[in-house]
Formats: C-alpha cells, structure tokens, sequence
C-alpha cells in the first residue's frame, strides 16, 4: 500500500547520523531532533531514519523492533538488518536500522584509536537502508532530507538508482560543517555503488580520494547550510574549505536557513535539568539560585557577585581553543571572576581544561566529558558564555545562552554573526559582545569588556539580559522555511 503519493501534502524521509534525544554528539544532534518534529507539528509527514547505535538506550526511548530480515543491495552482495521504531507523544515517525557490523561499537564515530575509518561503507548502506524501508513501508516520500556527509549519498542515489518509487522525489543536502565532508579512500566506491563515472571531479572525487559531501553537493536537487552568514563564507575559498567552486557553480540552488531552538528542551522556564526556573520578570533571583549550584558542583568560591563565564564545546580547533587557552592564565590574573568548562576532545585540550582546576582552585572549574546536565546548569548559571568560534555554521549554543540570559561572547563568524547583537555602549542595548580578529588579545580584551560590563554597567547588563530573552528562534520560523523550499521543489 502506498501511504501518501499526493503532492499536496508533503511528506519528507529525513535521514541522520545522529538525532537528540536518542543520539546526540553536537549541533546535528540537536537540529535532527528538532526539525522533523517542527515539520510534523506543521503538518508535515515526516519519518526519520537513524542507526540503532549500540549506545541508544531503547527502553528509555520506546524503541521497539517492527520487522527482521530487510534486505538492500550494496556492491555485489545483500545486507539483512532488522527495523526498530519510536514515536514519542506528538511526535514524529522515527525508525532505527540495526545492524551490528556497523552499528554495534562503543561510540558513534571514532574511538580512542581514532576515526572508525569505514564511514563510507557505514552510511552508504545507512542511506540505502533508509530509501529501501520507505519503500517496505510504501512511504513515497515528496523529498528526501540529507544531513551531512554521512548521509550525502541520498541525492545521489536518487539519480544514479532510477526506481519508479522515488521518481517525484527530490533532494535536500544540509550542510551543517563543510569542515567535515566524509573524506576517506576509494576502496567504498563498489560496496556504496558509486559509479567510476562519478568518481570524478564533477562528483565525489577529491585529489584520488572519495569526498562524500561534494557528491553530495554535486547531486542534490537543493543545498542549505544553517545559517545565512555561513552559506556567504562558505562560497568564498576561506569559509568553502576547497568545496567553494562546486558550492559557486550551484549558487542558484543553495541558501542558509537559520536553525532555531528546541524550546521543549532549551527553555528556563520549563527546563527540568536546572535547580531553579525563571524568566525574563524573575531572573535575577533564578539565575542566582542556578549560579550557587553552579559554584558548588565545580568547586568554586560561593560568591553571588562574580562573574562567571561558561564554555561548552566539542574540545576542537572549530570552537577556538587554541585562542581560549593561552589567555586563561592572563584572564584569571587580571580579572575578578570565574571561568567553567565543559567538554572533550582534542587530547591536548582535554588535559589543559581538565587541569586548571588543581591550578586555579576556587576560581576555575572544568569537567572532561559529556553531560547534558551540566550543559543546562552552565547555561542557567553562568553570567556569560564563551563561544571564540574560528568557523561556526550556526551554533546553537549561543541561542540557548541569549534564551537563558547569559550572554555570549563570540567570534563574529557564520551564524554566531547572525544571531548576536553587538554590544553598543551608546545605547546600552545588544545580545552579547562580539569580536572580529582570530586573535588571543582579541577574545581576551572582550572578556575584559564584559566582565567591566558586569562591574559597571549593571543597568546595560539588565537590558542586555532582557533583550536576549526576549529573542525569538522558535523552531516554526526555521520549519516554515523548509516547508517554503520544498514545496517550491514539487
Ligand atoms: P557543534 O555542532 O559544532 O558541536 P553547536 O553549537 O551547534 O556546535 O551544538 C553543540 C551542541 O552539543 C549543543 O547542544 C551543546 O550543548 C552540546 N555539547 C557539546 N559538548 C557537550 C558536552 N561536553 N556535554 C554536553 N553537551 C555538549
Ligand atoms: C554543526 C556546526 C554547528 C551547527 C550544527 C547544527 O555541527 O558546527 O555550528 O549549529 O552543525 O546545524
């Protein structure tokens, strides 16, 4: 039975390597999670399609299996997997696809030995895996969603495969890190029936090897990025990380799309991970109770009248922490306030954050990990956040800082450019304090600005406040646009 092959009401197969809350390691996460449910809310049929990682806790999430024994085509040879499911209350279709030779390991892309070095062959067959379910399922999708290089083979087989199901269906390429593009040697290209013939540079070959999110690039029907400033700098040579040419050469049919907050998770007022909920009228008094549990768990000195500056980030040269680094020492010795850390890996990283605490006890705190608690406790808490990103298509979690009324310190680059208002002294109004230089003394005099701010600008520091949480990055605006874009493709 074929469930929806009408085109006046759309419906979307969106295909992920990760998506909040089953499987989260950064932003993409976030935006899988959120965005196909935004679109359903809109009315959209939409069906997610993720690996069930051996990390995935399926009680937790209700994940239950629907059939054994699918079968897809990879190289010469057959795969069979089973099928898992979920729907969570007023929310979205979403579907696992086990299969341990790929799926059952200790994390999600790469271990203490590095990169897993097959992700060609595990999301090749991730994607075929997805396009061959909504046929068992008889989905006819209107468009398929793609995110990234591990998924950017959908476009590809849609025009490379030719099956009559999918011949009204178009493809979406998200780009959310051009930094990351899938690339690996070509010993995938029979396995995830890549054609010699599109093994050029018109295609998915980059200097002799397989470049995923370039195919991908070539082959969709539409590309977007997350974030309007970003789909700018990636179409010049210094944002488009040597992609920018096939970026330029499909300028007509590529734009940036702002992402938005997931409100049900990242909201002050309902967030159920923080000691203490508050809004715009009441966060004086929130913030404080949040800022004192924050004090204790990281071990700093109990004072309600310093500043603190939270930094949460993936432990990599994208978030600056090779400008953070060398100017903490000089931060903790020339300003009164507190500094914490939340993050992994980079090995370097790990253990210079993770070891300022033994050397600026009371003053500095880090944790070495991931923990979706804390991440919430150091957004509620903390007075200002540190994001001195050196590239950032989006980010999110300069948004959820603006919604929880700390106030960001950014780099001015891709989407945090977009989404943070500078402070300007004149008026005293703005999001957050912005600077432009990749630059040590850059990031260290805005720490300083703010933290002169905090001092002796309260008044500024309140509307500051204010303004940010009074900012709307609703999910609906961001699906609205998606919803715009398909349907101009159908
Ligand atoms: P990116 O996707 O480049 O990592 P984003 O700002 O878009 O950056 O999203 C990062 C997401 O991952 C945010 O939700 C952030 O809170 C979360 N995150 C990053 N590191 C950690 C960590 N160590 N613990 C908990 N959450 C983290
Ligand atoms: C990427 C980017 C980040 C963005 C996220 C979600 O991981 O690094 O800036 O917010 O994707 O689109």
């Amino acid at each position: 039975m074929v469930e929806s092959d009408s085109h006046n009401h759309l419906s979307v197969l969106f295909i992920s390597s990760e998506a909040a809350p089953y499987v989260k390691t950064g932003g993409l996460g976030d935006v899988s999670g959120a965005l196909p449910l935004y679109l359903h809310k809109a009315g959209v049929r939409v069906k997610t399609v993720l690996p069930l990682y051996s990390v995935i806790n399926r009680d937790k999430y209700g994940i239950t299996k629907l059939f054994d024994n699918a079968c897809v085509k990879m190289g010469n040879c057959e795969e069979f997997y089973s099928v898992y499911h979920t729907n969570k209350p007023g929310g979205n279709d979403v579907y696992f696809i086990e299969f341990d030779k790929y799926f059952n390991r200790k994390s999600v892309y790469f271990d203490e030995n590095g990169d897993y070095g097959d992700g060609p062959f595990r999301y090749a067959f991730l994607v075929r895996a997805a396009m061959q379910l909504a046929k068992d399922l008889g989905f006819r999708p209107d468009i398929i969603h793609a995110n990234d290089w591990q998924t950017a083979l959908a476009p590809y087989y849609l025009k490379s495969d030719y099956d009559p199901f999918f011949a009204g269906t178009k493809s979406v390429f998200t780009i959310h890190n051009i930094g990351y593009q899938g690339n690996y040697p070509a010993d995938a290209l029979a396995y995830a029936r890549i054609s010699l013939n599109d093994f050029r540079s018109w295609g998915f070959e980059a200097y002799g090897r397989l470049n995923l999110m370039k195919g991908g690039i070539c082959f969709a029907d539409k590309i977007t990025t997350v974030s309007p400033n970003y789909a700018r700098e990636i179409l010049g040579p210094v944002g488009g990380n040597g992609l920018d040419g096939f970026l330029r050469a499909r300028q007509g049919d590529f734009t940036g799309i702002l992402n938005g907050c997931d409100t049900d998770i990242w909201n002050p007022k309902t967030d159920r991970l923080i000691p203490k909920n508050f809004d715009v009228h009441t966060y004086k008094k929130g913030k404080a109770v949040n800022k004192a549990e924050l004090q204790k768990r990281f071990m700093l000195a109990q004072n309600p009248d310093v500043p603190v500056f939270g930094f949460v980030a993936r432990l990599v040269a994208q978030k600056g922490i090779e400008l953070l680094a060398p100017v903490v020492e000089r931060i903790v010795n020339s300003m009164a306030c507190q500094l914490v850390f939340l993050g992994s890996g980079d090995e370097w990283a790990q253990w210079y954050f993770g070891g300022l605490p033994a050397r600026f006890g009371g003053r500095i705190g880090a944790y070495i990990g991931y923990s979706e608690e804390l991440s919430h406790l150091i957004e509620a808490g903390s007075d200002f956040f540190l994001m001195p990103s050196i590239y950032e298509p989006c980010g999110l979690n300069q948004m959820y800082s603006q919604l929880y009324g700390t106030l960001p310190i950014v780099r001015a680059t891709g989407g945090l450019d977009d989404t943070v208002r500078n402070y300007d002294e004149r008026t005293g109004y703005g999001t957050g304090f912005k600077f432009y230089d990749i630059s040590c003394d850059a990031l260290y005099n805005t720490v300083g600005w703010a933290n002169a701010t905090y001092y002796d600008r309260k008044g500024d520091m309140d509307k500051m406040i204010k303004e940010s949480m009074r900012l709307d990055y609703s999910w609906e605006k961001a699906a609205a646009q998606y919803i715009g874009l398909y349907q101009s493709m159908i």
